[in-house]
């Protein structure tokens, strides 16, 4: 496994950021994670997107064009010559005083991580995972809004910490009203008779690139995908459910806090998205421009 990291241009094996920078004193950063299909990275316009929203967020500026950015990602694609890659987008606030205060930082700082891809188990697409519904509940969107990918992931550790002590691999978390969200770094979705059903954006989620690119060959494929409120109780409804991720891609969970949903194995919708996810993949990574 090859890592290579890209600071201020340079790639090396490891790189150092000062303590005065924002990023690590606060956790005032924003970030993306991206994957490599065939070499091409996958998905790329949306990833810069949501990192441009994300910094707008934070009312932070991103200095950087989107073609220097992809051009410092290929260069350490190619540096650190992995088969495929993982590849980490991070831009901090930069230095600046010993204050909360943003507006001592002039500069922020761009770095590209990347490493070798590391996919899943097999045994959790074949099986399914566990998921448990934890108490910690997903940011309300007038805090730091769960639709910004920030350096601050603070809220989502608890969650994993708690369904790590319930055995579990991931923590589905509720928001204040007692809505369904989303997963530590994945969103939900579950399966009633035979129909798809995910929390809307508004329950204050992530909108994930995976999220979306499943909603559009979903719908290309004829296939109903509703978003809307859900309580969890709904989920004794379901006969399947999945979350997807950018390196998770799509992913069965067979059990909730132990219990099987549905019975207990990967069902046929959940089969389908994954083949229908898997093939928008493939073609991305036929793309030169990702
Ligand atoms: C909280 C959260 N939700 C959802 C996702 C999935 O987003 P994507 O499909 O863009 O990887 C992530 C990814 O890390 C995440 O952190």
């Amino acid at each position: 496994m090859t890592t290579r990291i890209n600071f201020k241009g340079e790639i090396g094996q490891d790189a150092f950021i000062s303590v005065l920078d924002h990023g690590f004193l606060f956790g005032d950063s924003v970030y993306e994670v991206v994957v490599t299909q065939n070499g091409v990275p996958c998905f790329m316009k949306g990833h810069l997107k949501r990192l441009r929203n994300s910094a707008a967020g934070l009312t932070m500026e991103i200095p950087w064009s989107d073609e220097s950015i992809v051009e410092q990602i290929m260069r350490t694609i190619k540096d650190a010559g992995n088969a495929e890659s993982y590849v980490r987008i991070i831009v901090t606030r930069g230095v600046g005083e010993l204050d909360i205060d943003p507006t001592s930082c002039s500069n922020p700082e761009l770095i590209v991580l990347v490493t070798e891809l590391k996919p899943y188990p097999l045994s959790s697409y074949e099986k399914g995972i566990n998921v448990a519904l934890v108490s910690v509940k997903r940011n309300s969107r007038d805090t730091v809004n769960p639709g910004i990918k920030t350096g601050n992931y603070l809220n989502n550790v608890l969650a994993k910490v708690e369904s790590n002590r319930m055995g579990a691999q991931d923590a589905l978390m509720l928001n204040h009203q007692g809505h369904l969200t989303e997963c530590t770094t994945s969103n939900f979705f579950f399966v009633v008779e035979g129909r798809i059903l995910t929390p809307s954006l508004d329950c204050g989620i992530l909108a994930g690139i995976t999220r979306d690119v499943l909603l559009q060959v979903a719908q290309e494929n004829g296939v109903l995908v509703e978003q809307g409120e859900w309580p969890p109780e709904s989920l004794s409804k379901a006969d399947e459910a999945f979350i997807t991720g950018t390196v998770k891609k799509v992913m069965p969970v067979t059990h909730l806090d132990g219990r099987s949903i549905g019975n207990g194995q990967p069902g046929p919708v959940t089969r389908r998205m994954m083949r229908l996810y898997d093939e928008a993949l493939e073609e991305e990574g036929k793309s030169s421009s990702g």
